[in-house]
Formats: structure tokens, C-alpha cells, sequence
């Protein structure tokens, strides 16, 4: 009786779940744990890449293994095939080593996976495996900074729009509230990083490095026995939190879309994956892109996730994800035939390696998933979906650039405060009406954040000493 009950209710469970076909996702990812940004020249660790190949693995168990509810329908099981997968990763080290460990995981080496194909018979009759066990190589699109296509993952760097809207953070009440009543909490920091070759004076400690007081300190304690261990597991996570408060306030503001282009150009790239899956007839399956945090928190921003859990105002762990999965809420064999009528899109974000892969509403809509063209109406109104656009936008003086800023284009008439097209104006009509939640929610968020811990004595520090962060095209990777 309980057996039966319980099968029926596995089996609903199961019917459930196979009632639907996925078609395609685009994922976005973040590295692995890495070296301290502070010195520059960071590298992925051994943890790392270790990390980056599990969320992979754990990105193939759920898209193409037999038997996965979501596996992409008809993708290869074993074999790589190339017109199925597309990864793409700026030209850092760091990010195109985190696509491939990534990648490593989605198709792993072939001869403890499926000894069949692992191996070529030659016509001699001789067998040959590839080197490694069988390593499978996976292409991966490297993109340069002087490429038109690096504004897709990397929208914010070489576009000095986006570096003075962030900076104006420095200029609002909150960051100098905030400079000022921690104060007094980064200046106890000061014996334990005195040890750090730039760091001369307490002065150099305030919330103005925010960010980069967390990295050292995070990065010290998880790898360097000789310093950083004196830190409480308090003040790692009272500098941890006002490390997502300053970087959220740099890359998201809702009545400032300038503040989030890297986000806008992001939404235009997942689009257009998706696209070419709908264009293709399912025929590119998944697609991966790798890229940093401050596209996930603009991402955040932008898409409304705030509005859901406070937890979106804070830093991605490393190794985090977001897929946009594309399916129809039916079991077949085939593509549909009217894609625009049975297509939906899911959100879906794992925070790091250890949570699972959640689903998440976009926009406000309160819906687990999206019709297609509600989507890509969706996304298209917070999208910067063209170079032109991209560099009337940014008022950037790149050298692909160039080739708008000699015509009566729209880079020409941009004024030098509000060069803005027509995607970033209606991100801005939206953004009016929800700025004033969204500036409660941030408030309400770091109310409750510092209460949980402890309380950090409120107090100033002059802005000017803020190094900055961003880079400006070839500057310090910001990963
Ligand atoms: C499934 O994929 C294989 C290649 O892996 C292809 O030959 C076949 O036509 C596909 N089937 C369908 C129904 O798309
Ligand atoms: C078959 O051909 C391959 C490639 O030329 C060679 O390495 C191998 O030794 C040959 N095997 C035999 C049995 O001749
Ligand atoms: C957001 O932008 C508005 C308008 O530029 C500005 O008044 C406000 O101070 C900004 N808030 C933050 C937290 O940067
Ligand atoms: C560990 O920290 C000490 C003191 O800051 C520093 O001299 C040393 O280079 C660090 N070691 C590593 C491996 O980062
Ligand atoms: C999708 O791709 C098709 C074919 O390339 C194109 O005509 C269409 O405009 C694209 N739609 C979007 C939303 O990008
Ligand atoms: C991810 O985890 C970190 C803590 O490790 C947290 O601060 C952040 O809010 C989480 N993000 C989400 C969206 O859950």
C-alpha cells in the first residue's frame, strides 16, 4: 500500500519533470578560486579550475547525460560535436581557463566515459585514442580587447561611460555614509595587512577598497598560513558584506543604466545564443560563456533579481552560474514547429559550487519561466544589442569605433552627459518607476546585513584615496 503510494507518487514526480524538452541553455559563469587581485596577474588555483570543472560536470549530469528529465534533446551523450557547443571567453587567462576546466567537466575524457568511441580504428586495423585518456577538445572562442565582439562579456571595459557613472557611487549618501561609519572598523584591520607592501599608513584601509581589502584578506586566509588568520570569522564576513554593498552600488543603480552597460550588452549576447538555438532549429545546444561578478550583480540589477531575495545584492561565489534554459512544457521527439508559440525561457542561478541550480522570476514577472517572445521583448527592452550602439553609449574611444565616430551617426550627436540610445532611454523610463524600491530594498538589505553582524561603528574617509577599480581597456582584469 505505502510501496504503491509512494510509486505513484515517484512516478508523478517523473511525469512531472519529462514533461518537459529542453532545446537549449545558455550559461554564464564566473571563475574559480583565484589568487588576490591586489598584486594584479591573477591566476585560477588548482581549487579553481577544480571548481570550474564540478559546476561543469554538474552542468553535463543535467543537460546531456541519458536519462537527466532536462537533458538537451538529441545533444551528444559522449562525443563532442562541435555545432552543438559554443563557448566563449575574453582572452585573460584566468576567464579562458575557467571556460576549459568548465568545458572539461560538460565533455570529459572518452576513455573511462564511453571506451567505445573512445577509440578510431585505422584502416590497418590498428586501434588510436586521443592523448589523455581520450582528452576531448572542446573549441574555445578567445576574444580580444580590441575586438568589436569583447563587448559582449566585457561591456564595461574601454567604455569610459560606464566608469564615471560607477565612480558617481562615491559622490551618493550612502557610500559616504558608509565611509564614514566604518571608519573605524578597517583601521583595526591595519596590524594584519601592515605586512602588504602597499598598504603604508591605516589611511590606505578604508570602505573606498572595499572590494579589495575582502580579496586579500579571503585569499590570505584560504591559502597563506602566515598571514591574514588573526581575522575573525566576523570581520571576514563584515568585510565580505561591505564588499557587496560597494560593488553592487558600483555596477547597479537603478536610476542610472549607464552604471550597468556591461549587464546590457551581457542580456543582448545570452539573446543571441538563445536565438541562434530558435534560428537553428535546436541545432547549437548549449552555449558558455565566462566572464566576472560584476556582470552578474549589474545582471541582477537589470533583470530585477533584487526584488526576489536580498541575497542578489551580494558577490557571486566563485564558480557561480546562471542559465537561461529554453524549452517547451511537453515531451517530443522533434523541434516545434511553431517555435514562437511553445518556446519558454527559465533563469536559473547556482550560487558557487555547493548550492543547486535555482530557478529564479526575471523582470518582476513573478514566473518561474517565460513565453519566448515575452523574453525577447523583455531583454531586448534592456539590451545594448549592437557595436554602434555600444560605443554611442560609452562615448569609447576604441578603435573599432572609429568607424562610427566620421558619420552623422548617433556617436556624433551624443553630448558628453547623456550620449544614450534609444535600449538604454527605455531601461531608464523603466528604471524611474522602480528606483525608489529598489534604493529601500539596498538600505533595508545592509540595515539587516550589519545588524546580523554586529555592530560596526559608523563613521569617514576622503574618496579621492579610492583607487579605482576599473579598468580602462587595457587596464588590471577585473575577475
Ligand atoms: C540527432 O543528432 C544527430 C547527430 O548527433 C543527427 O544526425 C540527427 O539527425 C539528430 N536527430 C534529430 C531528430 O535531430
Ligand atoms: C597502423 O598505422 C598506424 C599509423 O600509420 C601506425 O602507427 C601503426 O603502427 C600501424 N599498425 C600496424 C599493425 O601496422
Ligand atoms: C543613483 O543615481 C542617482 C541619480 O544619478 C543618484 O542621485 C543616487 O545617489 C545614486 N545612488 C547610488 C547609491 O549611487
Ligand atoms: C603570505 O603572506 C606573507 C605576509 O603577507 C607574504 O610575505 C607571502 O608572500 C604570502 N605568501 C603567499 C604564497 O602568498
Ligand atoms: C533571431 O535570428 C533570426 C535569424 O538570424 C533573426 O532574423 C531575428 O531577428 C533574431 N531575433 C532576435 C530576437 O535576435
Ligand atoms: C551567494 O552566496 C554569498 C555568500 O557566500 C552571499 O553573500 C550572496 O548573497 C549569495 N547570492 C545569492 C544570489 O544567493
Amino acid at each position: 500500500m505505502l510501496i504503491t503510494a509512494a510509486g505513484t507518487l515517484l512516478s508523478l514526480l517523473a511525469g512531472r519533470a519529462m514533461a518537459e524538452t529542453v532545446h537549449g541553455v545558455v550559461v554564464f559563469t564566473r571563475h574559480g578560486d583565484r589568487t588576490t587581485k591586489h598584486y594584479g596577474a591573477q591566476e585560477l588555483t588548482r581549487l579553481g579550475t577544480t571548481q570550474n570543472f564540478q559546476v561543469g560536470s554538474d552542468y553535463r549530469s543535467r543537460y546531456i547525460e541519458a536519462g537527466s528529465p532536462q537533458r538537451i534533446l538529441n545533444i551528444s551523450e559522449f562525443n563532442y560535436i562541435p555545432s552543438e557547443v559554443y563557448a566563449s571567453a575574453p582572452n585573460q587567462g584566468i576567464l579562458l581557463n575557467t571556460a576549459t576546466a568548465f568545458l572539461q567537466g560538460l565533455y570529459p575524457p572518452l576513455v573511462d566515459l564511453n571506451s567505445e568511441t573512445a577509440s578510431q580504428t585505422l584502416n590497418n586495423g590498428s586501434k588510436s585514442t586521443s592523448p589523455l585518456n581520450g582528452y576531448q577538445y572542446v573549441t574555445l572562442q578567445g576574444v580580444s580587447s580590441n575586438s568589436p565582439d569583447a563587448i559582449w562579456i566585457k561591456g564595461d571595459d574601454g567604455c569610459p561611460a560606464v566608469t564615471s557613472a560607477s565612480q558617481s557611487f562615491e559622490s551618493s549618501s550612502e557610500f559616504t555614509t558608509r565611509l564614514s561609519s566604518t571608519r573605524d572598523f578597517y583601521q583595526t584591520l591595519y596590524p594584519v595587512l601592515q605586512s602588504v607592501y602597499d598598504i603604508n599608513s591605516p589611511d590606505d584601509l578604508s570602505y573606498a577598497k572595499a572590494y579589495d581589502i575582502y580579496d586579500l584578506i579571503n585569499v590570505a586566509r584560504l591559502h597563506n598560513a602566515s598571514s591574514a588568520q588573526d581575522i575573525t570569522d566576523e570581520q571576514l564576513f563584515q568585510l565580505r558584506t561591505l564588499a557587496d554593498s560597494a560593488e553592487f552600488g558600483y555596477n547597479f543603480n537603478l536610476s542610472q543604466p549607464a552604471r550597468s552597460i556591461h549587464a546590457q550588452t551581457l542580456s543582448a549576447a545570452i539573446l543571441n545564443q538563445l536565438n541562434k538555438t530558435v534560428a537553428s532549429e535546436g541545432q547549437l545546444k548549449l552555449s558558455l560563456l565566462a566572464g566576472s561578478y560584476d556582470a552578474f550583480l549589474a545582471f541582477f540589477g537589470l533583470a530585477k533579481l533584487t526584488d526576489l531575495s536580498k541575497n542578489f545584492y551580494g558577490l557571486p561565489d566563485y564558480a557561480s552560474t546562471m542559465a537561461f534554459e529554453l524549452f517547451i512544457p511537453d515531451t517530443a521527439g522533434s523541434f516545434p514547429a511553431e517555435p514562437e508559440s511553445d518556446l519558454r525561457v527559465r533563469f536559473l542561478f547556482r550560487n558557487g559550487t555547493e548550492g543547486t541550480l535555482d530557478p529564479f522570476p526575471l523582470f518582476g514577472t513573478g514566473a518561474d519561466s517565460l513565453p519566448w517572445p515575452e523574453f525577447v521583448r523583455e531583454m531586448k527592452q534592456r539590451s545594448i544589442g549592437t557595436t554602434e550602439e555600444w560605443c554611442a553609449a560609452c562615448r569609447s574611444s576604441a578603435s573599432f569605433c572609429a568607424v562610427y565616430t566620421n558619420q552623422n551617426s548617433v556617436f556624433a550627436s551624443a553630448s558628453p552627459s547623456g550620449g544614450m540610445s534609444n535600449a538604454v532611454a527605455g531601461v531608464v523610463g523603466a528604471a524611474v518607476t522602480l528606483g525608489a524600491v529598489g534604493i529601500v530594498g539596498l538600505l533595508a538589505f545592509l540595515f539587516v546585513r550589519r545588524r546580523r553582524s554586529g555592530d560596526d561603528a559608523v563613521v569617514v574617509m576622503p574618496a579621492d584615496e579610492r583607487v579605482s577599480l576599473r579598468s580602462v581597456s587595457t587596464g588590471v582584469e577585473k575577475v
